[in-house]
């Protein structure tokens, strides 16, 4: 892709992943539009990064999905890259009684904000220069902390609907990319750590930004950055490693 002189959706910019692309892509000489449910932290952005587009806006909510694609087409027509990157990370512990609401706010962010946004950009980008979506997966698309039950699975339906996206845009000019992040130090799954001081672990954003970047440059449509491509590689074989690190 080339990653100049675009126009940039990129939703969850609020912090993280997302915060860091469109710094990144800000840099590279593009037009960047973040979204999130945040609205003090958008004007936070937009006062330090006074060029950046913002936009409140809940994905896991159909009807707001719907009016931010009719916000774009009307009043930002050059958006040529969808990157669907808002994203929530939960325990789902079957042990215990199950948070019905927040399997649905998982599923619903993950995969279904993914899926209509797509659905409903794609008339759009048909025709566009460098027309592309970008979804964020996460390595545990390929082996799932059981923990983490239903996050896993979202991010593992996303690989399997990103692949057949690629597939059937593939005569459209239409470029579907999957970039699945290691563990990345982002404020995901903030909200259950019980120091908020407690850091997420992973990678450095910065690190992740910079193979990330030069894997979407290099037309990587498919790339597991970092550690992920470990877990993409070995992917099954690694379940029971992984899972006896984490106990319930
Ligand atoms: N960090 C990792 O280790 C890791 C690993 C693999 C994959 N990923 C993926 O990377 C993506 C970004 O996560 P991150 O690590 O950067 O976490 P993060 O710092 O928590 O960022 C998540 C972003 O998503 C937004 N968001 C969440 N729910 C939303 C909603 N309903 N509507 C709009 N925006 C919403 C948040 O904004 P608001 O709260 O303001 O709405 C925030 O900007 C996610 O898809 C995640 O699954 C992360």
């Amino acid at each position: 892709m080339n990653i100049t002189g675009n126009t940039i959706l990129i939703t969850g910019g609020t912090s993280g992943i997302g915060l860091a692309f469109a710094e990144e892509f800000i840099k590279e000489g593009n037009k960047v539009i973040i979204t999130g449910r945040r609205a003090d932290r958008l004007d936070a952005i937009q006062k330090r990064l006074p060029e950046i587009i913002i936009k409140q806006s809940d994905i896991a909510d159909a009807t707001q999905r719907t009016e931010l694609a009719a916000w774009i087409t009307e009043n930002h027509p050059d958006t040529n890259v969808l990157i669907n990157n808002a994203g929530v990370q939960y325990i789902t512990d079957f042990n215990k009684t199950v948070d019905f609401g927040k399997v649905h706010n998982e599923i619903e962010t993950n995969l279904i904000a993914p899926v209509h946004l797509a659905s409903l950009f794609i008339p759009h980008l048909k025709g566009k220069q460098n027309a592309t979506i970008i979804n964020i997966t996460s390595g545990l698309a390929f082996v799932p902390i059981a923990l983490m039950a239903i996050y896993c699975a979202s991010k593992a339906a996303m690989h399997s609907l990103t692949m057949s996206l690629r597939y059937q845009l593939r005569d459209t000019g239409i470029n579907v990319f999957e970039i699945a992040p290691p563990s990345v130090d982002t404020e995901l799954g903030h909200d259950r750590r019980q120091d908020k001081t407690q850091t997420h672990g992973g990678i450095p954003v910065a690190e992740f930004i910079e193979d990330a970047i030069a894997a979407i440059k290099n037309d990587e449509y498919e790339a597991a950055v970092s550690h992920a491509a470990g877990l993409r590689a070995k992917g099954e074989e690694l379940f029971e490693q992984m899972n006896s690190r984490f106990s319930h």
